[in-house]
């Protein structure tokens, strides 16, 4: 049996994102360039994320919207379908210009997460902009950008934070 409930596993990782998400918001202020999600879900985060990036261009990925109705992207901005088929045919759009990518894919179950960690570690790096952060459920193996600490209020192990060097 896993240490922590998973009642305790689901707040941690939305404390985490909240308090790496804070901290990006102020480290990308400055920085002009699209954002993106991987993982639409019920739109917690993208709805987080719109809201206190006014302005900003939004990416955001999933199989199908399942996003509350006032969480919903604008369609022309959402891609459904596999992030393995859907992402190729749209990173050249956003080829290293991306300031933020908040990678939340990860499940409960070992096999599955260890796919989709490959799969953001494969796909994002190219589209990243130097300076660029990655946040991540999952722990991803980025040969070549920093790791950085998590921000005060988020536990250690509980989210995973990126960068890609100036
Ligand atoms: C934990 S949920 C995301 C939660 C969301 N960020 C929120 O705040 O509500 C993970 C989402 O990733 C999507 N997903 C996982 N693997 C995927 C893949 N390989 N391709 C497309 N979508 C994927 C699932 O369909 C699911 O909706």
């Amino acid at each position: 049996m896993p240490e922590r409930s998973r009642l305790e596993r689901t707040f941690f990782r939305l404390e985490a994102q909240h308090a790496c998400l804070t901290w990006a918001f102020s480290e990308i202020a400055a920085r002009p360039g699209p954002v993106l999600e991987l993982g639409l879900g019920h739109g917690r985060t993208f709805d987080h994320m719109r809201r206190n990036l006014p302005g900003r261009e939004i990416w955001v990925f999933d199989r199908a919207n399942d996003a509350y109705e006032d969480c919903w992207p604008d369609p022309d901005h959402l891609i459904l379908g596999e992030i393995a088929e859907t992402f190729p045919a749209f990173a050249s759009r956003v080829a290293g210009k991306v300031v933020l990518a908040n990678s939340d894919i990860g499940y409960f179950a070992s096999g599955p997460s260890r796919q989709n960690a490959q799969l953001a570690a494969r796909l994002l790096p190219p589209v990243m902009a130097p300076g660029g952060i990655i946040m991540s459920d999952l722990d991803l193996d980025l040969p070549g950008f920093e790791t950085l600490p998590l921000p005060a209020g988020a536990r250690p192990g509980t989210y995973y934070l990126y960068r890609r060097p100036l």
